[in-house]
């Protein structure tokens, strides 16, 4: 079992201005957040993690960061976030929040300050000439100025990169830091944790990367237990396990069970590869299914092709939705099952497939200006939640509010609001509520055994408390070995599991 709260625990996704909106103005702030904290109570989760709540011209959703030490006006002020802090830990919900170093907002003071002094250009990538870096949501990754100079900027022309050759800018960050455990966040999450150093040929994982981290977690540990969480996409299970050595970050997002096709061997081989990567370091794995930049499980996994595809290529290929439903269900007690920490994002527990049409016009994520629109870019898992009611806003903002959502919900969400799925015993809701109980009990950090049963599209192990999970993948029914059932994602045939459905056992 856990000995520490970071090692185990679930950590619900906030993507801030979709949440929830307490002053009805179409964006989620922290005033709805506040308001909505029982409910995440009542779903069980451990700690909250944030996308980034600072000041933001969001032209990308506030990875765009202008100010790394006050709120977004949209979402509140200071005051409120540190009320919220307050608010959580009464609970017994950590926080977590987003920290994003590898660039900036052009918007920022210090590349304000760098357009107008030559001087202070040090802070950022100022060159006379750009090389051919392309840029990771399309177009040169390079943006001129007024005077001749280029800047590099590896995401949107907003979003300059900091010269982490500066010692300047590590200051810096060590400063923001300690501004924010200060004020009682317990960890951050890492923003393109991989990417902070450049050299000549590359800006991936350069070595230079692990004294920041090394510092930084001098700093987190100074403060006793807070977290550091690393956005790490990086393919080379060697080197990615190097972010997770004791001295460095506490854990890493595991990308390559998000990414997983909905494959018995496939599942398992990533499941094998996670567990040896991340025991001999002694970093407990984390499992995710969906977060902010992906397409959502339910309309990923109704596809034919069930791999999660980068630049939308999958994008509006058919979805066999009530398929997908039943895959993200049985999906869900896989990943909750598992030895490690893991994560929920919002929507995620409702349900909520892709929104796959929304109109154009409407679309915000720079991914879909940046390709032309050959990219749809993100939006489609980042819709306003829908809490209550039968028609749009679904309950977004205060009650009798009309405000507009920023992103137009779906009519048929009038099936999956929290309210309508707080009612039905067997809703997606419910299961992730009694999912998350038992876990808390019988799960979390540790290890699991496999079972050999059912041949090889069936996914079985038990965990140290003897709770035993089945995930059938094949196309017949499943005979359970002896066992109470705890939980099962569907209902059972005769006793059997039926295909896409998975089980708890005692
Ligand atoms: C991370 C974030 C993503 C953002 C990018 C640039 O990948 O998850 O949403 O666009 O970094 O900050």
């Amino acid at each position: 079992m856990s000995q520490t709260w970071w090692r185990g625990t679930a950590i619900y996704q906030v993507y801030l201005r979709s949440f929830a909106d307490g002053n009805g103005d179409g964006f989620g702030d922290l005033a709805g957040l506040r308001g909505r904290l029982p409910y995440l109570k009542e779903l069980g989760i451990g700690a909250i993690w944030l996308n980034p709540w600072y000041p933001s011209p969001m032209a990308d959703g506030g990875y765009d960061v202008a100010d790394y030490r006050d709120i977004e006006p949209v979402f509140g002020t200071l005051a409120e976030a540190e009320k919220f802090i307050a608010e959580a830990h009464e609970l017994d919900i950590k926080v977590i929040i987003d920290v994003v170093p590898n660039h900036s907002s052009t918007e920022s003071a210090w590349f304000k300050q760098a357009l107008s002094d030559r001087s202070v250009r040090e802070r950022f990538w100022f060159r006379d000439e750009p090389n051919d870096w392309k840029s990771i949501f399309g177009g040169s990754a390079w943006t001129q100025v007024a005077d001749g100079q280029w800047y590099l900027h590896l995401f949107a022309p907003e979003q300059p990169d900091f010269n982490w050759e500066n010692p300047e800018v590590h200051r810096e960050f060590e400063d923001v830091l300690r501004f924010w455990f200060d004020r009682g966040v317990d960890g951050f999450r890492v923003d393109s944790a991989a990417l902070l150093f450049k050299s000549e040929d590359s800006y991936e994982d350069l070595d230079a990367v692990h004294d920041v981290y090394r510092r930084w977690r001098e700093i987190a540990d100074s403060y006793g237990e807070r977290i550091l969480i690393g956005e790490v996409w990086l393919p080379d299970q060697e080197r990615f396990a190097r972010y997770l050595r004791p001295d460095e970050l506490h854990t890493a997002f595991n990308f390559d069970f998000l990414s997983c096709p909905w494959d018995p061997a496939e599942l398992r081989r990533v499941i094998d590869l996670t567990l040896a990567t991340h025991t001999p370091i002694g970093a407990p794995p984390t499992w995710v299914l969906s977060n902010h930049d992906v397409t959502r499980p339910v309309t990923r996994y109704g596809r034919a092709d069930t791999t999660f595809a980068h630049g939308g290529a999958l994008h509006g290929t058919p979805s066999d939705l009530e398929l997908g439903y039943r895959r993200a269900r049985a999906a869900a007690l896989l990943a909750m099952a598992l030895p490690g920490c893991v994560y929920v994002y919002q929507g995620e527990e409702l349900g909520l497939p892709e929104v796959e049409n929304l109109p154009d016009a409407v679309r915000q994520d720079p991914m879909y200006a940046r390709s032309g629109g050959a990219n749809p870019g993100r939006d489609g898992c980042r819709v306003p939640l829908p809490w209550s009611g039968e028609e749009p806003p679904f309950g977004f903002g205060p009650a009798m509010s009309t405000a507009t959502p920023w992103l137009p919900q779906p009519e048929a969400w009038r099936k999956l609001t929290a309210e309508a799925q707080a009612a039905d015993l067997g809703s997606m809701l419910n299961l992730y509520r009694s999912a998350l109980a038992l876990r808390r009990d019988l799960l979390g950090d540790g290890t699991l055994t496999w079972l050999p049963l059912g041949g090889p599209d069936v996914l079985a192990f038990t965990r140290e408390s003897g709770l035993t999970c089945v995930v059938n993948l094949g196309s017949e029914p499943v005979r359970l070995p002896p066992g109470e059932v705890l939980l099962a994602s569907g209902p059972l045939e005769d006793g059997s599991l039926p295909p896409d459905t998975a089980a708890w056992l005692s």
